[in-house]
């Protein structure tokens, strides 16, 4: 058995995301990309609840179609082709947690990525749709340009929010070259 615990940028967020989402909850996933994080979100919400998935890219919409096709889960999720700076259109309820996995889609145009005024955006919304508790994970690439200036958007975003409010915490690879991934969380305490 793999004892190692401090795994890799996605599986830790999705070890924060395992820990929190339960049966009937209402999740968003912001990017759905090739869709793994869209069938792990449908396979722990269950039959009684609901994942909304946005991307901006047919591709993306018809890969992540065709996974939860194949695995049966698509009967509890709404893919959206649209910017997840519009999530505001599309939930009209509240939600137990939002995962963005920022950047581009893997095999893909690498010149469509997630930016920082959309993903600022976004991320205001996704607060004010976050049940108490609720919390959005961000899986931030700052290895590519538009990544760093995405990063620096972010930091400079949470950190100014009211901690009466939001309980927010990053982790980071501080030992590791080339960038590794970095994650932030954000927790809605009242
Ligand atoms: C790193 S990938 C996501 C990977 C995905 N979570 C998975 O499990 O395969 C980032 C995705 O964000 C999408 N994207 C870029 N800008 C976006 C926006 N404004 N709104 C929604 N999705 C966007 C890209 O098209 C790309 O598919």
């Amino acid at each position: 058995m793999n004892r190692k615990y401090f795994t890799k940028a996605t599986d830790i967020a999705k070890k924060i995301i395992e820990a929190r989402v339960k049966e009937g909850n209402v999740v968003i996933d912001a990017t759905v990309g090739n869709g793994y994080d869209t069938v792990f979100l449908a396979k722990l919400v269950g039959e009684t609840g609901k994942v909304y998935g946005f991307d901006i890219q047919s591709k993306a919409i018809e890969n992540t179609k065709n996974k939860l096709t194949d695995s049966n889960l698509l009967n509890r999720v709404i893919l959206i082709k649209d910017s997840h700076e519009n999530i505001d259109n599309y939930v009209n309820e509240k939600v137990d947690l939002v995962i963005f996995n920022l950047g581009y889609l893997p095999g893909g145009n690498h010149e469509i990525t997630t930016k920082p005024d959309s993903t600022i955006k976004a991320i205001e919304k996704s607060l004010g749709i976050l049940k108490e508790n609720g919390i959005i994970v961000l899986v931030i690439y700052h290895g590519h340009e538009m990544g760093e200036l995405e990063k620096n958007s972010i930091e400079q975003f949470v950190k100014e929010l009211n901690q009466k409010q939001y309980t927010v915490i990053k982790f980071e690879f501080i030992n590791q070259i080339n960038n590794p991934p970095l994650i932030i969380a954000i927790e809605k305490n009242l």
